[in-house]
């Protein structure tokens, strides 16, 4: 696949992840809970991990009903850190997605509702009464809880709440990043690919390829917020040197972080090269612009 059928492909996945989460995600909430998720939620964002679920389900010849459902369960919990994120006890940021945060523009415990009913929502995705195998149900369940909970997403964020003026080093940055985005984004590739028959080799390739895309994103949102504009990133820019959070441009400097996303990315494309997938050109365009981006 070449870059402009890529663009093609993209499309119509985020146009079919944007009807599914419209869907799902309910209007009609008690007391207003429903709005602020679907707020939290929907219209925004780049879809990074629904395209990697659905890319990676995709090179597997995985069910597309199965995986829509593992790439709308992995933005919701992504979308959930991110409410969660933002709130004044964690970075206190105003500005998510080009709208106010959801603790703006709902309250502070509405925020923290929409963010767990959000986190419930998403598990909900994955279990429906038919259409998914119960094995497969469960599969999607655990690796999606495991990138999620306490050694992923949640205990990578609590380092990082931790280590504010802290200095760590490179070793004790990459397992906080590991931790608090990369798990859930090697999970989304692993979710896609969980979804149709994906042999030991290719599954090793797989987990591997997102271990180091993980990392890579985060390390490019590191050097996002001190190279671009707040209008661009839809985000408050500048906010890790005021917060006096430690990034990959504080450990490593700038240029250094920027070889290492590039290191990362070529990680991420060697696994796939190893992986005897016939055609994994999705998840190499991927990789390519999660290092490329500018948002
Ligand atoms: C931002 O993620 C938070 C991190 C984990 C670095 P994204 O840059 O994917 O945010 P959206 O989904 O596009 O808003
Ligand atoms: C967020 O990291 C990681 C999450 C689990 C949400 P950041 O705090 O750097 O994300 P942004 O820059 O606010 O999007
Ligand atoms: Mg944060
Ligand atoms: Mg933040
Ligand atoms: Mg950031």
């Amino acid at each position: 696949m070449n870059s402009e059928r890529f663009d093609a492909w993209a499309a119509g996945e985020i146009d079919a992840v944007e009807s599914a989460l419209d869907a799902w995600v309910p209007a009609e909430s008690p007391a207003g809970l429903g709005e602020a998720m679907r707020y939290g939620v929907l219209d925004g964002g780049k879809r990074l991990r629904p395209l990697l679920a659905l890319a990676a389900a995709q090179c597997v010849g995985g069910a597309h009903d199965a995986a829509l459902r593992a790439a709308c369960a992995v933005e919701l919990i992504h979308a959930y850190s991110l409410v969660h994120d933002d709130l004044p006890c964690m970075d206190n940021d105003v500005l998510r997605r080009g709208k106010p945060t959801v603790h703006v523009k709902f309250g502070e415990a509405q925020a923290m509702l929409a963010g767990d009913a959000m986190q419930a929502l998403a598990f909900e995705i994955l279990t429906p009464e038919a259409g998914v195998e119960p094995a497969l149900q469960a599969r999607l369940c655990g690796l999606l809880a495991r990138a999620a909970g306490h050694a992923g997403m949640a205990g990578g964020q609590a380092i990082d709440l931790a280590s504010i003026g802290v200095s760590l080093d490179e070793r004790q940055l990459r397992d906080m990043h590991h931790r608090k985005t990369g798990a859930l984004l090697q999970a989304s590739v692993l979710m896609g690919a969980a979804c149709g028959d994906a042999t030991p080799q290719q599954w090793a390739a797989l987990s591997e390829y997102g271990d180091a895309i993980g990392l890579a994103f985060q390390v490019v949102d590191d050097i996002l917020d001190v190279t671009q504009a707040s209008a661009t990133l839809g985000k408050t820019a500048g906010k890790d040197e005021n917060n006096n959070k430690p990034t990959y441009v504080s450990v490593l400097g700038l240029d250094a972080a920027k070889r290492h996303a590039c290191e990362l990315r070529d990680t991420a494309q060697a696994a796939l090269a190893r992986s005897g997938l016939a055609d994994a050109s999705c998840l190499q365009i991927l990789a390519d612009r999660v290092v490329e981006r500018d948002s």
